[in-house]
């Protein structure tokens, strides 16, 4: 129900979506997961098995790098599958998945135990141990998942890398992870067309030393190059002895890692971050549960890509940990009509959607007619992620998609998180545009430069006061860049710092302003301006460059470059093109830049460094702001 009072609007949830709702109350049990914080975490780690509980539920005698669940003795696989196959989910269907150009393929926890457990058993053949690193870089298909739910069984660490980059790109990170065994599809559908993906990883293997072993899934059937004993099949493997369908699940620590996966900062190359069995087990579990209100019979449906944390977090192991049943879809949501998705809604009865305010605003532009032409009335509850939503596109999902009675749950978090930070429950009333208040056990603070509070309503840095399971271990061979990046600014007070800037309310709604950093987000996706300036600078032409993140329609940030060209060459269209091309092979599609200008200088500080803030200002016609830092 909407009230009518002035702004802010509020949107009420209705009578029907509260009275089922787990959570039944906000405000008692937040304040009793802040003072009891240990007790509150170890009561949802309870709901969960353990091959040994823990002795203890957090050490902070390592800060930041805490501990959680300590002594406690587990794998994700024991909740994600193995649990449930000694109950009546065992036949409940765990995966419902459609390829692009239309087939599909279900899968019940007592199958999808089979594939994994298969698939695990094929990886030992292959060598690979506990705390291997094996690089996952496929489409979006069942055995995506299936190769990395094995690789947690086995103990073994996954690194998935988004199958939308460069053959450089998915180098840099197998040679950053020491990864031996790569598993790859011969290529994927999207948008009617077959996007190679084996030939991105032979290219990429010739760059990286460490690699032994590709194993390779039959998608689409297209010609690819193998090469003998380095090179295997899935479906050869899986006809060989070696690969029952029955495989023990190793125990693990529960501050055993679980996976890697890389992502931008503010400055050098992408950073891979950390994360257990344990706490985030716990952590991913507990904030599906209550945000998306996940009931037995529900079909469950995160239109993410698998390849980043949203997919890691709530497509594959707090909704299996959950049991729910999961809806993959491999290709374009409009393909080959933009009511692709709403056609899935309908013919699976999906009761919750998870998407991004990008693929909410890319649906939006073909207008109402297409949701309303399929009953998508099985629809519950609607999610959002990535980057703020706007006014428009909150309005329409919530209209057209949601018919006006599915609240949604825009919530906010990070790589690092693990998990939802900020994110109403379906009681919360909501305000569009906010992502409202801060998950159970987690004291947040809007703060200075100097980590004095500011007063509500102004924007200042976000910061979050106290640890929770979900928060990353560490970054991957490199832990003083974890403290270095996310711990030193308010290193007294012992605080995260997020990198982002945000304003609370009156409320005590947080508002998610953006990045504060030079993290740009381009359709949602994470990238750094040092990360990009540094490939540009890698073309013959330039002699150094800047990135910067200016608003976009549809993207919500694009990437505009201001670049120096060697006196040698002119600035011509041509070479604007071939500079966008050089980013997109480098570093993926993501990567194009939007516009490419050409200036003589790039404004820098006296020890410089790029005012890449002064570029952005002068872009978007603002006043230049302090400049008393700059060079002459
Ligand atoms: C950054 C983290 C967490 C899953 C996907 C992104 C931005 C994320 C929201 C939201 C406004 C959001 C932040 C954050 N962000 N969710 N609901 N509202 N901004 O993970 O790639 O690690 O990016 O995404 O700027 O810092 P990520």
């Amino acid at each position: 129900m909407e009230k009518n009072d002035a702004k802010p609007k509020w949107y009420e949830p209705s009578r029907e979506v509260t009275e089922q709702a787990n959570v039944k109350e906000y405000d008692q049990l937040y304040r009793y997961s802040i003072e009891n914080r240990e007790a509150f975490w170890a009561e949802q780690a309870n709901q969960l098995s353990w091959y040994k509980k823990w002795d203890k539920v957090l050490d902070d005698q390592q800060a930041p790098f805490y501990n959680w669940f300590v002594g406690g003795r587990t794998n994700i696989i024991l909740n994600a599958i193995d649990r449930h196959l000694k109950s009546a989910t065992r036949n409940k269907l765990a995966v419902i998945w459609e390829g692009e150009p239309g087939d599909s393929r279900t899968f019940s926890y007592h199958a999808l135990n089979r594939e994994v457990s298969q698939f695990a058993n094929i990886l030992k053949s292959m060598g690979v141990r506990k705390g291997d690193v094996v690089t996952i870089y496929m489409p979006q298909i069942p055995e995506q998942l299936f190769a990395m739910l094995a690789c947690a069984k086995i103990g073994a660490v996954h690194s998935v890398v988004y199958g939308g980059f460069s053959h450089e790109a998915l180098a840099d990170r197998i040679n950053d992870a020491n990864s031996r065994v790569v598993i790859t599809a011969d290529g994927g559908y999207r948008r009617g067309k077959v996007v190679e993906m084996k030939s991105v990883v032979n290219k990429a293997m010739e760059l990286s030393p460490t690699m032994e072993i590709c194993i390779t899934v039959k998608r689409t059937g297209i010609d690819v190059y193998m090469e003998n004993d380095r090179d295997y099949w899935l479906h050869d493997l899986k006809s060989l002895p070696i690969a029952s369908n029955k495989c023990e699940t190793e125990e693990m620590d529960a501050s055993d890692m679980l996976f890697l996966l890389y992502t931008s900062g503010s400055t050098g190359r992408p950073k891979a971050l950390v994360h257990t069995h344990g706490g985030y087990s716990v952590y991913t579990a507990t904030t599906h549960r209550m945000v998306f209100d996940i009931k037995p019979e529900d079909r469950y449906w995160c239109a993410a890509d698998p390849g980043w944390i949203t997919g890691h977090s709530y497509i594959v192991y707090g909704p299996l940990i959950n049991g729910s049943t999961i809806m993959l879809y491999e290709g374009a949501p409009n393909h080959p009509y933009p009511d692709r998705w709403w056609k899935m809604v309908e013919k699976y009865g999906i009761n919750i959607l998870y998407t991004s305010p990008t693929a909410i605003r890319g649906l939006m532009r073909f207008g109402d007619s297409w949701p309303n032409r399929n009953d998508i009335s099985s629809l519950r509850l609607l999610g959002s992620v990535g980057e703020p939503i706007n006014a428009e596109a909150w309005s329409w999902f919530h209209r057209a998609v949601g018919r006006g009675n599915c609240p949604i749950m825009d919530t906010w978090w990070q790589t690092e998180t693990g998990g939802f930070i900020i994110a109403p429950l379906p009681i919360t009333p909501l305000k569009p545009g906010s992502a409202t208040k801060p998950f159970f056990g987690n004291e947040l603070a809007i703060v200075d430069d100097a980590g004095k509070e500011v007063p509500d309503g102004e924007e200042g840095n976000l910061v979050i006061k106290s640890p929770w399971p979900g928060l990353a271990k560490s970054v991957f061979n490199d832990p003083q860049r974890f403290v270095d990046t996310y711990w030193s600014k308010y290193k007294e007070q012992g605080w995260y710092h997020t990198g982002d800037s945000a304003k609370k309310d009156e409320d005590g709604y947080y508002w998610i302003i953006g990045r504060n950093d030079d993290v740009i987000k381009v359709s949602g996706y994470r990238l750094g301006s040092a990360e990009i300036e540094g490939i540009m600078a890698t073309h013959p032409a330039i002699v150094e460059a800047a990135a910067i993140a200016l608003p976009h329609q549809l993207k919500g940030n694009a990437i505009h470059i201001t670049a120096v060209l060697k006196s040698t060459y002119k600035p011509t269209k041509e070479l604007e093109h071939e500079l966008m091309v050089h980013m997109e092979e480098h570093l993926g599609k993501i990567a194009r830049p939007e516009a490419i200008v050409f200036a003589e200088a790039l404004p820098k500080t006296r020890s410089g460094k790029i005012m890449r803030r002064l570029l952005k200002s002068r872009a978007l016609g603002l006043p230049d702001g302090d400049l008393s830092t700059m060079e002459e």
